[in-house]
């Protein structure tokens, strides 16, 4: 068996396995360097097969011996795997093969972290562990069998249900083993085990048909204290998937293990979900509100994935959005249900434009659903993601809610147990509406983020609004049939007044021009409500209209655009012809400030502004070529102005949204938390750090804490409390991910490289674990005015540590390569000095599979 050549796999290739999986069993004999896997599987023809070569995936694996129907065997060693010649009838497939855990630092497959053994198969690692179809296309059941050793590992945790525990002290002194049972039939990269010394927390889950589930949360002792929120998230998640969606559990139990060393956030294995510990384990002392909320979305994203992912999954991974996009849609109405639906709305706008519009309009833009790839774990994307969950809500924002609890119920129904496409998907809801949806299909193929343009016109007492559409060419993609994208409208009068609530039009064509009659005076439209779809929207308005929008929208989302909208603009003009910042905009931004019946939350995030990486990506568009230095120079003078402004309230804001009594990481006390911190950090560009230190002292949770850190840290005031805080957690890994975090992201620009190149001496800078690399090299990448200052300095200490890095773990180095994405944006020299660490990386003996086709996509 050879490692896979590099080659592109295309979606146009796709043929079905040539055989059918009836069953898998495995028997697992755990050891650090030695881990014994014995497969048995029960293959037969495949009648719908094209090809009957029988090709199991494999790498990595020392293969002991193999047999057909008992008769040991001597497989061909190909690319990637071995070739046997099989009966034409149905066979048992055996193999023995010995894998080394422990020399696993790629994550990926069985490995282990800080003595535990744990898996992650999505979406090609378990051809890491055995022989096997590694494609999502064949389902099986499987049964699984762990040995292990009653001291380091008595804990034994596979897919399914517990069926057996025992120790057999007969065989091996201090052995112990379980089994599993998984009655679903599921595609290998479900596939996980888990053992260790672990600690659960437990608890049950009564089911809408009665069934009660056992529920544990597996970690660290140590960690124990760290549950019980996520706990409650799962049981929230559970219920609302029955209310919501008519979807209940199916097995026994269900199990979340935390894992310190991870490359994601976490995995939803049937009935075993693995969780990046960062995703899962909090307490107020140790995790913000942002941590908390996130926790809550991710435990409802991979318990939802039981549904929408496993049950129905994906015929192969071109179609990884069919269920990415639908669960994240379907944690974000979690969470929107949960907390604040404007809120949540703003967040992920905020996180769209933050990392799929650069991604979108940038080298390594690529549809929803790519139609190519070399190395598939390149495409856990943005695009994937965030932009696969908005295609979702524009559809069910197209055929309205109940239509779409309609199809959604016919998919469930309909695909149960299967593995599917795209087309399945849009075939659902056409033949549950009888709508076609041919051209709404685009939005799974056209890359690239679609610009709207607003034309209004009013004659008579007719309002006509003209929408009008175009999509910049993107790799590949040279021109673009229009979309259908779906345009929310509200007009108000002159008082402010909705004079027509929001309508959805459609725009399916180049332009296409709507009319509204009757209106005797002129309305204000308010356009794109809630963001109704992923695209940019140019409208040429004022500041005076943004200001009376600001103030009135009925849209709690475009009254939050509005601001946004002056914010920017304001920024811009301070960047490029250093124009005074937009007093309609502060003396707007004031009044909502004041307005005690908004939700703090809401307010909070009203006091936001552009960061400087949507900035140049916006100066970019406009066809001009971006300053960091300008840039940062114009945030810092917003965030100035604002001070200033709002001197008189700051303080009154402040101490109005101190929360009392025992922490609650709630929506309400976190909004006013978020508020309160929000007018701290204004407030030091005022006192000088005297509130900041106080709540530092003070603070008994980490919201508040942090929060001060960081004020102090951007106030330059920040010695002692580098100094405490990491007395304080230094035995508390997540907490010290923080403390490296915070002194990277508050680095002046100018001493931002030196400030990594020092983090990364300290004896904690474990840079084999992702969050911890994360936590410096990735935060590092995102401070924009100091990774692009002018020396190239950070560019060099970046591409230093990914060359590192690469032959440890290169799913980690690639992802992180999209850093470099926005080379060209920018100056001839930060171009060159960027493509010539682009170019080195390039050029590295043996790099990876992973960071070579980043690397090239980028460079393009
Ligand atoms: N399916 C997981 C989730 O979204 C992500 C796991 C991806 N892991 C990977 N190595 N590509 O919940
Ligand atoms: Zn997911």
């Amino acid at each position: 068996m050879k490692d896979a050549a590099p080659q592109t796999i295309y979606l146009k290739d796709y043929t079905p396995f040539g055989f059918i999986v009836d069953g898998v069993e495995l028997t697992f004999r755990l050891h650090p360097t030695k881990t014994r896997v014995f497969s048995k599987i029960a293959f037969r023809p495949n009648p719908a097969a094209i090809d009957n070569r029988f090709f199991l995936h494999g790498e990595q694996l020392k293969l002991i011996n193999a047999k057909i129907d008992g008769a040991e065997i001597t497989p061909r060693a190909v690319d990637g795997g071995i070739e046997v010649d099989v009966p034409d009838a149905p066979f048992t497939w055996e193999a023995e093969v010995e894998i080394n855990p422990e020399a696993n630092t790629a994550l990926e497959g069985l490995y282990m972290s800080n003595g535990m053994y744990c898996t992650q198969c999505e979406a090609e690692g378990f051809r890491k562990i055995t022989f096997y179809p590694d494609r999502p296309d064949v389902m099986a059941t499987f049964t699984v069998r762990i040995e292990g050793n009653v001291e380091n590992t008595p804990e034994l945790l596979s897919n399914g249900n517990g069926d057996e525990y025992g120790t057999d002290q007969t065989v091996t002194p201090n052995s112990n083993y379980a089994v599993w049972i998984d009655p679903w039939p599921k595609p290998a990269y479900l596939f996980a085990l888990v053992a260790g010394d672990l600690i659960a927390h437990e608890d049950t889950f009564k089911t809408m048909s009665g069934k009660d589930v056992r529920l544990s949360i597996f970690v660290r002792p140590g960690d124990e204290h760290k549950c019980a929120f996520g706990m409650e998230a799962l049981k929230k998640s559970m219920k609302w998937d029955e209310d919501v969606y008519g979807r209940e559990y199916d097995l026994d139990e269900f199990n979340i293990v935390a894992v310190d060393d991870f490359n994601m956030g976490a995995m939803e294995n049937k009935g075993l979900n693995i969780f990046n510990s960062s995703c899962v384990l909090a307490s107020p002392e140790t995790a913000t509100d942002g941590n908390f909320e996130r926790i809550e979305a991710i435990i409802a994203h991979e318990y939802f994935h039981n549904w929408t992912g496993n049950r129905i999954t994906c015929r192969d991974w071109f179609q990884l959005c069919l269920k990415e996009g639908l669960t994240v849609y379907r944690d974000a109405q979690f969470t929107a249900d949960m907390r604040s639906e404007p809120v949540k709305r703003i967040d992920d706008v905020l996180a769209l434009r933050g990392r799929q519009f650069p991604e979108d309009q940038g080298p390594l833009s690529h549809p929803v659903r790519p139609e190519s790839f070399q190395e598939i774990n390149n495409f856990y994307t943005a695009t994937v993601y965030e932009k696969g969950a908005e295609v979702i809500g524009m559809l069910k924002t197209l055929v309205g809610d109940d239509a779409y609890a309609k199809a959604l119920d016919l998919y469930f129904d309909r695909h149960d147990s299967q593995a599917c496409t795209i087309e399945d998907w849009i075939k659902v809801f056409e033949d549950s509406t009888s709508r076609d949806l041919t051209q709404f299909k685009l939005w799974y193929s056209q890359s690239g983020t679609p610009e709207v343009t607003v034309r209004e016109e009013f004659e008579g007492d007719i309002f006509t609004l003209h929408l009008s559409q175009s999509s910049a060419p993107t790799p590949g993609q040279d021109t673009k049939a229009p979309q259908v994208i779906p345009v929310a409208v509200g007009l108000l009068n002159d008082n402010g007044d909705e004079v027509l609530p929001t309508q959805v039009l459609e725009l399916t064509e180049t332009e296409k021009s709507f009319t509204f009659k009757g209106h005797a005076t002129r309305p204000i439209p308010s356009v794109l409500r809630g963001f109704s779809a992923p695209v940019t929207l140019t409208q040429d308005i004022d500041n005076a209209r943004r200001a009376f929008l600001l103030a009135h929208d009925t849209d709690p989302f475009n009254r939050w655009e509005a601001g946004r909208n002056l914010a920017r603009d304001s920024l811009i003009g301070a960047i490029v012809d250093g124009t005074a910042h937009n007093e309609d905009y502060l003396s707007g931004l004031k009044a909502l400030l004041r307005d005690d019946r908004l939700d703090p939350a809401y307010r909070a995030l009203m006091l936001g502004q552009p960061s400087q990486s949507e900035l140049a990506g916006i100066l970019h568009k406009q066809g001009q070529i971006p300053d960091p230095a300008a840039i940062h120079a114009a945030t810092e003078s917003l965030r100035d102005a604002k001070a200033k402004a709002f001197a008189d309230l700051l303080p009154d804001i402040y101490t109005a949204n101190q929360v009392t009594g025992p922490f609650s990481p709630d929506a309400e006390p976190a909004g006013k938390r978020s508020l309160a911190n929000a007018a701290l950090s204004l407030l030091t560009r005022l006192d000088g750090g005297e509130a900041a230190e106080k709540q530092y002292k003070s603070a008994d949770n980490m919201t508040l804490q942090l929060a001060a850190f960081g004020a102090l840290l951007d106030a330059g005031k920040g010695d002692n409390a580098i100094a405490a805080f990491y007395d304080q957690w230094n035995d508390d890994r997540l907490v010290i991910d923080k403390w490296f975090s915070m002194q990277v992201m508050f680095a002046k620009p100018e001493d931002l490289a030196a400030t990594v190149a020092n983090l990364t001496q300290h004896a904690d800078f474990d840079w084999k674990n992702p969050n911890r690399f994360r936590a410096v090299m990735g935060v590092m990448a995102a401070h924009h005015a100091g990774f692009h200052h002018t020396s190239g300095t950070s560019y060099q200490v970046l591409a230093d540590w990914l060359l590192k890095l690469d032959p440890v773990n290169p799913q980690t180095t690639a992802r992180m390569c999209s850093a470099f994405q926005t080379w060209k944006r920018y100056d001839d020299d930060r171009q060159a000095l960027l493509k010539a660490q682009l170019e080195r990386i390039a050029g590295q003996n043996g790099l990876s599979r992973d960071t070579t086709e980043m690397v090239t996509r980028i460079l393009e």
